[in-house]
């Protein structure tokens, strides 16, 4: 058994894909951390009975990132999922969870990077469009690759069929990616005599 989290800004349909897929694994899904109090996420993790831990920014963004590293070390992941996650972490936390933050982006990195990247991708055409998995390093969505999927778009799709394409992508993928990496961390506790 190995333990994550999920952090999560925004509709959600990420984390429950993921909470679905742990549901029927032998991992924990610790929480959701959430960093905006109307993020649809929470409603979605309520009817999942999910714990939520709501770190509020506002104004003082030192003040919510050192909540937040208190609050992660204090559960003690053994991963960190962030599903659509709007904040870049501050340098402190990428380096108290070395290589146990993995991020979904929806662009085939390294192209697009960043904000809006489904739109930016669309915009060229004849960019080929999809997903990456990634580590979080220091950077933004520029640590190692674990896994790309790419997006039909031969047949000429409008921008929103192929946004819904991109998330169909997303939940068929990231919550077997995630508990891949829960199966590899449990199997390096086992070796050490963790488990
Ligand atoms: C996804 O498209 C993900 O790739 C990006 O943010 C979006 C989150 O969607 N990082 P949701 O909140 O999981 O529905």
């Amino acid at each position: 058994m190995a333990d994550c989290l999920v952090l999560a800004s925004g509709s959600g349909s990420n984390f429950e894909a993921i909470a679905l897929r742990l549901a029927n694994s032998p991992h924990r899904l610790l929480s959701l951390i959430c960093d905006r109090p109307e993020a649809f996420a929470i409603v979605r993790a309520e009817r999942l009975l999910v714990p939520v831990l709501r770190i509020s920014y506002g104004r003082r963004r030192e003040e919510a990132e050192s909540r937040l590293e208190r609050a992660l070390v204090s559960l003690a992941p053994d991963l960190i999922v962030l599903a659509g996650f709007m904040r870049i972490l501050p340098a402190a936390i990428i380096d108290r969870f070395p290589g146990r933050i993995v991020n979904i982006h929806p662009s085939l990195l390294p192209a697009y990077p960043g904000l809006s990247a489904i739109e930016r991708s669309y915009a060229d055409a004849g960019a080929p469009m999809g997903i990456s998995v990634h580590i979080v390093d220091h950077g933004v969505d520029t640590g190692p690759l674990l896994a790309q999927f790419e997006a039909d778009r031969t047949d000429g799709p409008s921008l929103p069929e192929m946004e819904e394409r991109i998330h169909t992508l997303e939940h068929r993928h990231y919550p077997h990616i995630v508990e891949e990496q829960l199966d590899i961390i449990d199997r390096e506790h086992g070796m050490r005599g963790l488990t």
